[in-house]
């Protein structure tokens, strides 16, 4: 079964064709990040306008990388949501128009459990698993029982940790999106020199905190009580060394309570996925830390991309037998 997954939930439009769930013949993925750097962080409006002008060249590139025509796709698997709600109707519509005009099944599926479904692409992983999503929207601890069989665990109560990396990143002067450039600069750091405290959410040992460290980094490089425009009080090497301990503290939080999670909930593995599992710090402080296996998503598939719905869509479709209505809306928030 062919199946063609759209994706457009934030800043990253994705076309890709997938073979029966695993095998990828096609992943087209345009990065908006030119767009949107200069105001340091996504602005939506943009973010839909150009997923538009992307959308049918990057299809025409995924049907000649994967050598088929359109009339050779069975299926149609498009992420509904969470995300920007501008920037999924563009997706959602644009897959409702190819189903209605070529009569081929649509089917929309959850962009989070689409992140963990990247590593079930290429591992057959022991479940269940702890599912850990970490990504520039989400931060959260899964029990996956099943593809399509999860109980939420703990997740941030207010920002993501990507967004933390992002807005620290900000505050070091570095380029958005920050979380590459963070690890980089960490590498020459010391990550012990600011002994930062990670967020707790009182009677929720599975949830975090990201908001706190970030105003604890904001008040050591501009002075206490500073805001986020005033100017930096610290050297060029001290910012490597706040980029290091930020990440440190940050990193051993996630994995703690990955580790506490996996315990409890009696999980044989660990999967990841989301854009901050792309970070090579993270994968070794895991691997360091934690006995149970480790799956991370292959090279392509940790930041947002089409053929992590494509490959989700068509387990969905086949649970479901049926295909997803014309009327199906997009869901700016979507729970699992
Ligand atoms: O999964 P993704 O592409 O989009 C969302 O679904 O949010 O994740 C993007 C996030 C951004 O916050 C970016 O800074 C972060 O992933 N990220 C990283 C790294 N690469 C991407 N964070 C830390 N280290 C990295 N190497
Ligand atoms: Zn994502």
């Amino acid at each position: 079964m062919f199946v063609l997954g759209l994706e457009s939930t934030c800043d990253e439009t994705g076309v890709s064709i997938v073979r029966d769930g695993k095998t990828i013949l096609a992943n087209q993925v345009a990065s908006q990040m030119q767009v949107h750097e200069r105001y340091g962080g996504v602005v939506p409006e943009l973010a839909s306008r150009h997923h538009l002008d992307v959308f049918v060249p990057l299809l025409h590139e995924a049907l000649k990388e994967a050598s088929i025509s359109l009339h050779d796709i069975d299926l149609i698997a498009v992420a509904r949501g969470p995300g920007l709600i501008g920037a999924l109707l563009v997706g959602l519509n644009f897959a409702k128009g190819l189903s209605f005009g070529l009569g081929k099944p649509l089917i929309g599926v959850n962009h989070v459990e689409a992140h963990l479904y990247a590593v079930m692409m290429n591992a057959s992983v022991e479940l269940p698993a702890l599912g850990v999503v970490i990504s520039g929207g989400h931060t959260a601890l899964l029990l996956v029982k099943d593809i399509g069989n999860y109980q939420l665990i703990g997740q941030t109560h207010d920002d993501a940790i990507g967004e933390a990396f992002d807005k620290v990143a900000t505050l070091l002067q570095l380029p958005y999106p920050g979380g590459p450039h963070i690890e980089k600069l960490a590498e020459s750091g010391d990550p012990h020199r600011f002994p930062f405290k990670p967020g707790t959410v009182k009677g929720h040992p599975f949830s975090f905190s990201f908001s706190g460290l970030k105003t604890r980094v904001l008040y050591l490089v501009k002075g206490q009580n500073a805001g986020k425009t005033d100017a930096l009080i610290i050297s060029e090497e001290d910012k490597k060394d706040v980029a290091a301990s930020f990440q440190y503290v940050a990193f051993s939080d996630l994995i703690q309570k990955s580790q506490l999670a996996a315990q409890e909930f009696g999980c044989k593995s660990l999967i990841l996925g989301g854009g901050v599992s792309n970070n090579q710090y993270l994968r070794n402080l895991f691997a360091q830390k934690c006995e149970l296996p480790l799956y991370w998503p292959a090279k392509g598939l940790c930041l947002d991309n089409a053929a992590m719905i494509a490959g989700l869509g068509y387990h969905t479709y086949l649970r479901q037998q049926q295909s997803d209505p014309l009327d199906l809306e997009a869901l700016s928030r979507m729970p699992l």
